[in-house]
Formats: C-alpha cells, sequence, structure tokens
C-alpha cells in the first residue's frame, strides 16, 4: 500500500471503526466487541499511522491524549453569552415561574416542559466547525471562558467529529463536565492518603481537574460529560422542540443527559422533582436541584432572557 493508494481509505475505515466501537462502548455502554477485539482494532490504526505519518489527522482516536502539558489556560470569547439559570427554592416558586411563562407566550392550558436534573459539575460549551471538535470552553463570566480543549479531547465520549449528515457548519453545545459520586470518593481518598486537604464536593473536584494542564495526570480520566442543550447552531435546520434536540445530539453521537422525562404542565414538573429527590442518594452523580425548560423552541425565543438567565427555564433546587 502506498499513500496514493488505498492507505487513505483503509485508515478512515479503522478510525471509524475505532469510533463507532468507541461509542458503543463509552456512551451506550453497550459493547459489540470484546476489549481484547477493541484494543487490536486500536493497535492496527496506531500499527498504520506509524508507517503513513503524514495521514494522523487531529481527529483521529489514536490523538485524544496530548504528549505535552499546555501550559496556562488561554481566555477564549464565546459567540453567544453562556448564561446562568434562575433558583426557585419551593414549591411557590415553580408555580410563579410556570405562570410568568404562561403568561409570555399568552397560554392558559398546559406548558410541555423538560425536566432534567441538574448536574453538579463546571458548565462546558463544545464548538464543533463543520462537524470537527474545534474548542471547549468553561463558561467563566457567561461572556468569556478558559480554553480546555486539550483536556476535553480526553473525555472518551466526547466524539472529536460528529458522523452522519445532517451536520450544521457551526455547532456550539452546552454541557457540564461532572464526576461519578464514586470516583470523587475515590480520589478523596488517594487525596488523603497524600496528606492533602480533600475536595468538599464533586464540582470543587471538577474544577480543578479541569485546570490541570498534564495530559498525563491519571485522574484527568475520571471526567464525564452531558450534554444539556444546543447552544448555537447555524446552517442546518433548528429542531422544533427540546426533545428533538436531545435525539438530535445522541445521533451525533454526542453524550446526552440522562433521567430527563417531558413534563406537561406544572403538576407534572413538581412530581418530576419529588421523584428525583426520593432518588438522588442512588444516583451515580451528584444534583442539585432539577432544571426545568420550555420545551417549544419558538416558545423559547418568544420569552427571550434578561442578562444573566433565560426566561425559559429555571433551577428547582433540592432542599
Ligand atoms: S440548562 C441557559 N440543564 O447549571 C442556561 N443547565 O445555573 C441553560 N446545569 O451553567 C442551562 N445541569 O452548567 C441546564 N440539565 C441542565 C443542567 C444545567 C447542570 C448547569 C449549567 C448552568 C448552570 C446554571
Amino acid at each position: 500500500m502506498d499513500t496514493n493508494g488505498h492507505a487513505p481509505t483503509a485508515l478512515a475505515i479503522l478510525r471509524e471503526q475505532v469510533e463507532y466501537h468507541n461509542h458503543r462502548y463509552h456512551t451506550l455502554a453497550d459493547p459489540e466487541i470484546s476489549d481484547g477485539e477493541y484494543d487490536r482494532l486500536f493497535a492496527n490504526l496506531l500499527d498504520m499511522e506509524r508507517q503513513f505519518p503524514e495521514l494522523v489527522t487531529h481527529e483521529s482516536p489514536t490523538q485524544r491524549v496530548g504528549a505535552k502539558p499546555v501550559g496556562k489556560l488561554a481566555k477564549l470569547p464565546h459567540a453567544v453569552p453562556m448564561l446562568s439559570l434562575d433558583n426557585l427554592f419551593c414549591e411557590a416558586d415553580v408555580i410563579e415561574f410556570d405562570r410568568r411563562v404562561r403568561e409570555g407566550i399568552n397560554r392558559d392550558d398546559d406548558v410541555s416542559y423538560v425536566a432534567e436534573p441538574k448536574v453538579d459539575g463546571v458548565a462546558v460549551s463544545l464548538v464543533f466547525v463543520d462537524g470537527r471538535l474545534d474548542h471547549a470552553t468553561t463558561r467563566g463570566d457567561g461572556k468569556t471562558g478558559d480554553d480546555v480543549t486539550a483536556l476535553v479531547r480526553t473525555i472518551r465520549t466526547v466524539p472529536l467529529h460528529l458522523p452522519g449528515k445532517g451536520v450544521p457548519g457551526l455547532l456550539d453545545v452546552r454541557c457540564e463536565v461532572y464526576m461519578a459520586k464514586h470516583d470523587v470518593a475515590q480520589l478523596n481518598v488517594a487525596i488523603r492518603d497524600q496528606g492533602k486537604q480533600p475536595f468538599a464536593n464533586p464540582r470543587s473536584a471538577v474544577a480543578s481537574t479541569l485546570r490541570l494542564t498534564d495530559p498525563q495526570v491519571a485522574h484527568r480520566r475520571l471526567l464525564r460529560i452531558f450534554c444539556h442543550d444546543l447552544g448555537h447552531h447555524e446552517e442546518g435546520r433548528m429542531p422544533p422542540m427540546h426533545i428533538d434536540a436531545l435525539c438530535q445530539l445522541r445521533e451525533w453521537h454526542l453524550p446526552i443527559i440522562q433521567d430527563w422525562d417531558l413534563a406537561i404542565g406544572v403538576d407534572a414538573c413538581l412530581d418530576f422533582y419529588r421523584n428525583l429527590s426520593a432518588r438522588r442518594s442512588n444516583l451515580p452523580y451528584a444534583t442539585d436541584g432539577v432544571v426545568y425548560k420550555v420545551n417549544g423552541i419558538l416558545n423559547r425565543d418568544r420569552l427571550g432572557s434578561n442578562a444573566r438567565s433565560p426566561r425559559w427555564a429555571a433551577a428547582h433546587k433540592f432542599t
């Protein structure tokens, strides 16, 4: 095989296979092949790339972990501001939120919401340009955040390129980087063993891990990610409902938030809250509340946002 012959096609097929099985294993937790078979595929890919170094691309699955520390994190601006959420502290607040939503869109009947756990981690936006992961940025002050691209690339469930058709030229996905509760507990054991101060909560463990610039530090591997919203979307068809957006993100192999449900009307929202509150201690991730989001995208546009937060969503905190 020479570079003008079959190598580019063979490499592309091999990369696609590795990406496919990576997605089945890490995102869907439903592998089709054994770990040994996956390791062999990956080794074949490494082998071929060694033979044809000129064909190695930045998106190849072999290029997730950079070799060198990235140094101080650079600042990057957000194309669309990353907003925060207003907090609701009791049922009366939720009823008032729903009343304001219905007033804003001129509706007397039940509004369709999506209820999701509020995952306790660090907000990150992933930006894909022509289907390739271009950069990942923390929320920062909402206008500018830290460039955490090198680190986010190491999270196995983050696709370095989006498969399939209909991928918009520019796609900004809003996510939460988090750690599983048991991983934080284990990390804290190791930190105590070194005589250091353990992390007070998962969020501080994640925030501090995201600031690590050395790609070889093993506990960076503990970071996980959930996508919970489409931030900005160009040259593609905007899905009419939030649930369609979640399904679209899933089709592009992005790991979407789990445990969400459709809630028609405020009573269904409160039912979801009570149910999640009861299950909270059994969930593998830390959550500090429920986010209610208006499902219809046109209704969201009508409601708009103020400087700090959207009027179409709010966080109902656990007590
Ligand atoms: S939606 C316009 N959904 O909570 C804001 N946020 O206080 C859209 N968060 O910065 C945010 N889980 O990082 C949304 N299921 C979820 C979330 C979630 C955690 C974080 C998010 C945001 C913060 C707001």
